[in-house]
């Protein structure tokens, strides 16, 4: 069961956080949180489940989760901003995973758009949605799921090699509510220096000038990942011509 005062003497923040809902079980964190948002819920509102039941991926897929070993949490922000920064927004979370982790000694790596990786493998996923209005994003769901202290064999064996955990890199076990405020801690200060985003991410990134298979809608593309457009596109330069995605997923 989380324990909310281990979280909360973690917790640094100005905003993101203060307020936090926390359910035994939830069918999908991201559900609630935009059934949450229908309700009011204050900018920076964190949601979390011990047991999340119907987890929900890109691209149609399901998100699996073992109740009690990792992290399942989505955050709620009111942004205000510019329909072309919704991508900006899964970055900095990514990298607010990754300065998380980095101070629990474990080097992780960001595939575009946003999955985390440790030595190529999975290790968690964001799934950021937003809702706008007069021309502005008026409300954003970061949704993540990171796997901490699941064991090797705990993780399905058609797994094996693309997912890992947290548990299975660094052998410690980890307590997620110190883990779970360490990264809400990061991610404020992210949002804060919004502007570092595109550099830093990039110094992060697991396929930086590297040959990429890129999936996007029903095309599959080969190309060189040159980096990302201000706006946080995808730069893959497929036959000598620079193209920018949107979405996609690098296979
Ligand atoms: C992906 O890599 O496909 C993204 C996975 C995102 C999973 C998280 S777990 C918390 C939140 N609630 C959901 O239903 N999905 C996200």
């Amino acid at each position: 069961m989380f324990n909310l005062n281990l979280y909360q003497e973690k917790l640094t923040t100005g905003f993101i956080g203060q307020s936090i809902k926390y359910f035994p079980k939830l069918d999908s964190t991201n559900t609630k949180a935009w059934e949450l948002i229908s309700e009011n819920a204050k900018n920076g509102t964190v949601v979390i489940t011990d047991n999340q039941t119907s987890g929900r991926g890109r691209q149609a897929n399901k998100w699996m989760s073992i109740s009690g070993k990792s992290l399942t949490f989505s955050i709620i922000l009111y942004p205000n901003v510019l329909p072309n920064q919704i991508n900006l927004y899964s970055l900095i979370a990514g990298l607010a995973i990754t300065d998380c982790l980095i101070e629990y000694n474990i080097h992780a790596k960001l595939k575009w758009p946003n999955d985390i990786l440790i030595n190529s493998k999975k290790v968690g996923g964001i799934l950021c949605k937003s809702k706008i209005s007069g021309g502005v994003i008026k409300s954003i769901v970061i949704g993540i799921g990171l796997n901490v202290n699941e064991k090797i064999t705990e993780l399905p064996e058609e797994l094996h090699n693309q997912a890992t955990s947290l548990f299975i890199d660094s052998g410690k076990e980890l307590q997620l509510e110190a883990l779970l405020a360490n990264i809400i801690n990061k991610l404020e200060n992210r949002i804060q220096n919004i502007d570092k985003t595109l550099t830093d991410w990039k110094k992060h990134c697991s396929h930086l000038n590297q040959e990429v298979t890129f999936h996007t809608g029903n095309k599959i593309v080969n190309g060189i990942f040159k980096g990302l457009s201000l706006a946080g596109q995808a730069i893959i330069t497929i036959n000598n011509k620079k193209v920018k995605f949107d979405s996609g997923e690098i296979i």
